[in-house]
């Protein structure tokens, strides 16, 4: 299986509730391995560029004010085929249906409030990376 690297984002939500031990706890159980980090507040901006594939979804604005509500720890990941496995690792994007075990089972508080964030296929996790991590050696 490819080694890959992708985005992804302790949302406000698990950072405020307490959850980053947990959900790293989680991905370390799950050998990826942390290649940058850095916990920030998002600008309103930043949020809007990051989600702008989402820009005509009716929780766009709903969407972008919580993620640039409070801290959040954004990160590199990688791991064997990290892409598709973090995401199964998250859980269902609602945590109401997510899987038990996932982490969104475990921290989330809602669809909108999910505690994380995966890059969903290489060419978004490319652009996400780079979004966040410009320069960084992919
Ligand atoms: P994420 O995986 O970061 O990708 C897009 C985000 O939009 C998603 O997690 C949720 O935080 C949010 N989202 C997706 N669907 C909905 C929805 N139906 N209502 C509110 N927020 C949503």
């Amino acid at each position: 299986m490819p080694i890959e690297r992708t985005l992804s984002i302790i949302k406000p939500d698990a950072v405020a509730a307490g959850h980053i031990g947990d959900i790293l706890k989680i991905l370390e159980a799950n050998r990826f391995k942390m290649i940058a980090a850095r916990l920030r507040r998002l600008t309103r901006k930043e949020a809007e560029g990051f989600y702008a594939v989402h820009r005509h979804r009716p929780f766009f604005a709903s969407l972008t004010e919580f993620m640039s509500s409070g801290p959040a720890l954004v990160m590199v990941l990688e791991g064997e085929n990290g892409i598709t496995r973090l995401r199964e690792i998250m859980g269902a994007t609602d945590p109401a249906k997510a899987a038990p075990g996932t982490i969104r089972k475990l921290c989330a508080e809602s669809i909108e409030r999910n505690a994380i964030h995966g890059s969903d296929a290489p060419d978004t996790a490319a652009f996400e990376i780079s979004y966040f991590f410009p320069g960084i050696d992919l």
